[in-house]
């Protein structure tokens, strides 16, 4: 079944690089990334693998890759990456062979391919809601910038009532959440306000 903004991330238990996670618990008070890849030992997703960096634990954020392959194809497929990306994979990936994940996660759509999973992207939040996909195909790499972008966006607006504008980076103006008066901004973005129209009103970002 599909899975939409607000669901709850479906839980399971698997096997990965790591060792056997059950994911919510895996998860804890972090927020999460879900991610699949449609095979082991394929050029994109080896170029993908390289990149998860530290950046995201920096933001309270773990990483969970999945891909149908099985576990020693994983173990074999990640020393390739670390010798050709020049990193060290240190996320788990999940060993789906069955592909109890995958279906779960809705992330084979036959059309495209009836056998390997598509390129999605799951955030989850520290409440175990689905909080952004996104559904790339095959033959297009994932943009890690975009994730992070969207992960500084979601943890700030679930903290203060905002929302983040058109390619809107950590740093910049945004804008007051429509729902909240004048009156109330002025009281909650000390910063200030700036009205262009009142339903668009910028403030400095307020957690900064
Ligand atoms: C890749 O990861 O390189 C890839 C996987 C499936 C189709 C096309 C490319």
């Amino acid at each position: 079944m599909a899975i939409r903004l607000g669901d709850s991330a479906p839980n399971f238990t698997a096997q990965t690089t790591e060792g056997e996670v059950d994911f919510h618990q895996w998860l804890g008070d972090s927020w999460g990334v879900l991610f699949s890849h449609p095979a082991d030992f394929t050029p994109v997703c080896t170029t993908e693998l390289g990149k998860m960096k530290g950046e995201f634990a920096q933001r309270n954020v773990k990483v969970l890759a999945v891909s149908v392959d099985p576990l020693g194809a994983h173990r074999g497929w990640v020393e390739d990456i670390n010798e050709t990306q020049a990193c060290t994979v240190n996320f788990p990936i999940i060993a789906d062979p069955e592909r109890r994940v995958a279906l779960a996660y809705d992330m084979i759509h036959p059309n495209a391919d009836d056998k390997a999973t598509v390129r999605s992207v799951f955030i989850i939040g520290p409440d175990k809601k689905v909080k952004l996909t996104i559904t790339y195909p095959a033959s297009t790499g994932r943009s890690f910038a975009e994730i992070l972008r969207v992960i500084d966006s979601l943890q700030l607006t679930a903290k203060h009532k905002v929302a983040t504008p058109a390619d809107w980076k950590d740093g910049q103006d945004c804008i007051v959440a429509p729902a909240v008066s004048d009156d109330d901004a002025a009281r909650l973005f000390p910063k200030g306000v700036r009205k262009i129209k009142p339903y668009l009103r910028y403030t400095p970002q307020p957690n900064r």
